[in-house]
């Protein structure tokens, strides 16, 4: 424990599981009050159960971020809680890799809603608490391809560009309150959904995949999810005092690479 935090309520999305729970562990364990939201209840009570054995004060509660009444009643039982949040961290995503031409209209309203429309409304509610407590940090977590295209992935990219275009648009918004919004730009780190991505393939082509996304940056080696919380917690901190409206890409130099 350390008390970094310590007075600071945070709210994370996606808290169930990889990067969002990373996120929720790392701030609880320097002093935050966290509420963790996810979809997935059985991962929220690991989570929970994680922060308990690290002396955290964290909650969880289910909400399905692309419903607009479940992100206000969670925030309303944030602020009930803990008070009001001075920080959102918005980690929930889902990732329905297929052709352009196969994708239905469904996968597609899905993915826009939980990867776009999602960060956008916790962003709101957030803010109207950020507002009264006058001061706060805003961080989507966006992906390295919003800027590197991947086949597969239009809906996708197209999500994570917009969180981009958002915060920074945002920013200028949330200035004059004190507030900060960023975005974070992860390139391939070891969560669950990279463990899904390589069980469709087999062994052979498991491995083969996991040397390229290797090889494909400088430093040779796929992320820890703590290396994207560390990126949280300089970005929600005062030593990011003067940052706003950025977006911190912490990929390894996989953008910087020209693998020719
Ligand atoms: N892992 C990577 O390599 C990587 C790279 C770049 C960006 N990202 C982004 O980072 C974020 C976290 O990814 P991850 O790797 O931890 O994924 P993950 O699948 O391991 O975890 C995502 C979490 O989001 C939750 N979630 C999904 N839909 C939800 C909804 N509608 N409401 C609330 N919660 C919901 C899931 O239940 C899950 O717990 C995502 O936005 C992802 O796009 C990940």
């Amino acid at each position: 424990m350390n008390n970094e935090f310590v007075g600071e309520v945070a709210v994370v999305t996606g808290g169930a599981a990889g990067l969002g729970r990373e996120i929720c562990l790392a701030l609880a364990s320097s002093g935050a009050k966290v509420l963790a939201l996810d979809v997935d209840g059985a991962g929220l009570e690991e989570t929970k159960l994680l922060s308990t054995e690290r002396g955290g004060d964290l909650k969880v509660l289910q909400c399905d971020v692309a419903d607009s009444e479940s992100v206000k009643s969670a925030f309303e039982f944030s602020e009930k809680e803990f008070g009001h949040c001075t920080i959102m961290v918005a980690a929930a995503g889902i990732a329905l890799y297929t052709d352009y031409l196969s994708m239905g209209e469904k996968d597609m309203d899905r993915t826009i809603a939980v990867n776009l429309k999602g960060p956008l409304l916790c962003a709101q509610e957030s803010l109207r608490q950020m507002e009264k407590a006058g001061k706060g940090s805003i961080i989507f977590i966006s992906s390295v391809q919003a800027v590197m295209s991947l086949f597969g992935c239009v809906v996708y990219a197209a999500t994570k560009s917009g969180l981009i275009a958002a915060a920074r648009t945002l920013a200028l918004e949330t200035g004059k309150m004190g507030v900060r919004v960023n975005t974070i730009s992860p390139g391939t780190i070891d969560t669950p959904m990279l463990d899904r991505d390589l069980a469709s393939m087999n062994r052979e082509e498991a491995a083969k995949f996991l040397e390229k996304v290797k090889a494909a940056n400088v430093l040779g080696r796929i992320g820890k999810p703590s290396e994207i919380a560390d990126a949280v917690m300089y970005l929600s901190s005062p030593k990011a005092s003067y940052v706003t409206g950025i977006d911190l890409r912490v990929d390894a130099g996989f953008a910087a690479l020209k693998n020719i």
